[in-house]
């Protein structure tokens, strides 16, 4: 009967639809949390090395604290109920803009972790051929941190990916809300739900392959 509806009342719709509006919200906020992240970790890490600016650095740790501090599903509430309650703003702007905050305070860890496990030495040396703070970080520092955290990276944007099947909370239609109406519609929660969960699979699977076909490539460039 499933594969009935899904054809004959053209169900699959929910599906594809759904699809598009997981794989915009997820781009979009991976875009946010990368370069918000990045900024939020050169913050962080020059007031690790240099002790320089310190106000911005508190700004930036309590922002983090309290994406990280709390549920996105709240975030994503608040976003949309408080922050945006008197505006008409499309959804998945809204969803877009929670998910990138959030993924931004992890991506600034991830970062930062990646610039501290490079050794001092690096930075001396960089500093020693005339480099100053600025250039040091961008030319000897973040490539080898860059490639120190893609692993990390992409286990972040897995977890992004998925994150976003929570944006049904405020009714938007992204893939996994799409198999929700699939299912009430047809009073068959088998077929749509498995259908769901096997997309985000393949998804993740085709994205971890891309990874470590990326990874093996810096590595390779190593020598
Ligand atoms: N689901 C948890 C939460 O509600 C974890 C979110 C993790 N997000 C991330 N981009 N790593 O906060």
């Amino acid at each position: 009967r499933f594969i009935f509806n899904f054809i004959e009342d053209k169900q699959w719709h929910y599906i594809t639809d759904g699809l598009k509006v997981t794989l915009l919200v997820t781009f979009c906020a991976v875009i946010i949390g990368v370069v918000l992240g990045f900024l939020l970790a050169v913050v962080r890490a020059t007031y690790d090395k240099t002790k320089r600016m310190k106000i911005l650095n508190f700004i930036c740790q309590v922002y983090i604290t309290i994406i990280r501090g709390t549920p996105v599903v709240v975030q994503l509430l608040i976003i949309f109920y408080v922050i945006f309650s008197s505006v008409n703003i499309d959804k998945t702007i809204v969803a877009i803009l929670a998910f990138g905050m959030n993924s931004s305070a992890y991506v600034a860890e991830i970062f930062r972790s990646g610039i501290m496990s490079i050794d001092n030495g690096q930075f001396e040396a960089g500093r020693s051929l005339g480099f100053n703070y600025r250039q040091t970080m961008l030319y000897i520092i973040m490539p080898q941190a860059f490639k120190n955290v893609l692993p990390a990276l992409g286990n972040e944007f897995i977890v992004l990916l998925k994150e976003t099947s929570v944006a049904g909370y405020i009714a938007l239609q992204d893939l996994t809300k799409g198999g929700d109406i699939i299912r009430s519609r047809t009073f068959d929660a088998f077929m749509p739900l498995m259908a769901v969960a096997l997309i985000y699979l393949v998804m993740v699977m085709i994205f971890t392959k891309l990874v470590s076909m990326l990874e093996r490539r810096l590595r390779n460039s190593d020598h």
